[in-house]
């Protein structure tokens, strides 16, 4: 997996803190998305738009790579200073990486319901067919949803369903 908007993967370390799963390791970034929005000095909207849009060509390309992240959200993106020099004045920009690959699946295994696995977090995120209850598929549509919720989050710099908290409610509110 090599893109631009991909965080890149430097390796990885087994039996990290005596986990059960390895720990992927990445370049640092400065921050998250969600956690620049946070900030006393947030980006405009034009930047945050624009960070949204570099995340997006990271989520096309694993969609054309058939590859569902399934875990979409602005805590998910990490954000860094880059140098552009690809024009006659260099100037300093940031650049978003769409990271945590923990529950990205290829979108083949969701047609082997064995080899499924569950997720019961980023409930605010997660498509309303999911309803909270585990995160089973592995679709494109389903990060679609979890990327316009990425979007409402980071234009508004809160959760997506902001200030409703419980979960029950979240759905209702989709069916309704
Ligand atoms: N390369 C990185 N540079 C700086 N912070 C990072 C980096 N990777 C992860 N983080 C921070 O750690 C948090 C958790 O990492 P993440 O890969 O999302 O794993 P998980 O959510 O499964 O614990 C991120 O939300 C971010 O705050
Ligand atoms: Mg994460």
């Amino acid at each position: 997996m090599k893109h631009i908007n991909i965080a890149e993967l430097s390796g990885f370390m087994d039996n990290f803190r005596s986990g059960i799963f390895p720990a992927l390791v990445t370049p640092w970034c400065d921050e998250t998305l969600r956690g620049l929005v946070e900030t006393r000095t947030p980006p405009s909207n034009y930047e945050r738009l624009k960070l949204l849009s570099d995340a997006l060509g990271g989520l096309a390309y694993l969609h054309q790579n058939r590859l569902a992240h399934r875990d979409v959200k602005g805590a998910n993106i990490l954000v860094k200073a880059e140098s552009n020099l690809s024009n006659d004045s260099p100037n300093i920009q940031r650049m978003a990486y769409l990271t945590d690959f923990g529950f990205c699946k290829d979108i083949a295994q969701y047609l082997n319901p064995d080899i499924s696995s569950t997720m019961q977090q980023s409930t605010q995120w997660m498509p309303p067919e999911y309803d909270g209850k585990g995160y089973h598929e592995a679709r494109t549509t389903g990060d679609m949803w979890s990327f316009g919720c990425t979007f409402l989050e980071i234009l508004r710099g809160n959760d997506p369903w902001h200030p409703v908290q419980d979960p029950q409610h979240r759905t209702l509110g989709i069916h309704i």
